[in-house]
């Protein structure tokens, strides 16, 4: 594999090649993770262009349901309109840019706070105070402008390419190897954030290796059959897993599945670019 970047104005693409073989691995020159020119890169070329999460379908389970959020430094908002379809929006007055949408809620429609322009659930300009009489103002060339959004196993993703994928092509054969944990059937229990102090893909980094899972997770480590830990790529996501241990295992106490009879596993998917799903028996 070849990945090919350029960075700086005027300099020739620089090309990595990214050997097959993981007994050849390394990680890539320090620099891919400090230039925040590379930053702004990732963020046109990556981020601007896939499928990333923002919320749950709780959040807009009923009409005028909505919340605002943000994708690529973008700032949106997501909402269940009139007809109970799920829409995403720039969440950008087509005024002067002050924002339709605050925080979360339920509305009957968006006012900006600005001066006061209202737009429906579907985004359409429905009053402009004082416009009367301004010449050539037509109302439906200000509407909200939508942005790609999509719902799979009850969470929503949004994609700031139009022309982007559906998403569900885009998982590939993520939702059918997902399936036999029932993503649909879980309810929203908490959403915690966290500030991680360093660039994303040393987090991902991380995430991609169960290596140190005796040293840094030893409860995890009395659950999960580490020499059987395996890991394996797809085109789009790569897949880590381990079957969780059986009752040979009962010595050791506080074990969260001691009921365990060896047919469970932990399955963990990393998405590229940024989205893993942790999955366990019962969470
Ligand atoms: Fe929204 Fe003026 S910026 S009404």
């Amino acid at each position: 594999m070849i990945l090919s970047v350029t960075t700086r104005p005027h300099s020739q693409a620089e090309s990595r090649i990214i050997d097959p073989d993981v007994a050849r691995a390394s990680t890539l020159p320090s620099r891919f993770y400090t230039e925040s020119s590379l930053m702004a890169l990732e963020k046109e070329k990556i981020f601007a262009r896939t499928w990333q999460i923002v919320g749950h379908a709780a959040q807009v389970a009923k009409i005028g349901d909505y919340f605002t959020t943000q994708s690529a430094d973008e700032p949106l908002v997501i909402t269940r309109d009139t007809n109970g379809e799920l829409r995403g929006f720039y969440n950008v007055c087509r005024h002067r840019a002050g924002p339709p949408a605050q925080g979360c809620g339920s509305r009957k429609l968006f006012r900006c706070l600005y001066h006061g322009w209202t737009y429906s659930l579907e985004g359409k300009l429905l009053n402009a105070p004082e416009m009367e009489g301004t010449a050539d103002f037509r109302p439906a060339d200000f509407a909200l402008r939508p942005v790609r959004c999509e719902e799979w196993g009850g969470l929503i993703f949004v994609n700031l390419d139009d022309d982007a994928e559906p998403l569900t092509q885009a998982l590939r054969e993520l939702p059918q190897q997902a399936e036999k944990f029932g993503l649909e059937k879980m309810r929203l229990f908490a959403r915690r954030e966290y500030v991680m102090e360093c660039d994303w893909k040393t987090y991902i980094d991380n995430f991609l290796e169960g290596y140190h899972l005796p040293s840094v997770h030893p409860s995890l480590n009395r659950e999960l059959d580490y020499s059987r830990y395996s890991t394996e790529l797809f085109e789009r996501h790569s897949f880590q897993g381990s079957p969780i241990r059986g009752p040979e295992n009962e010595a050791t106490v506080d074990r969260r599945y001691a009921q365990s009879k060896g047919d469970l596993s932990a399955e963990y998917f990393w998405i590229f670019p940024n989205w893993m799903l942790n999955c366990y028996p019962d969470n």
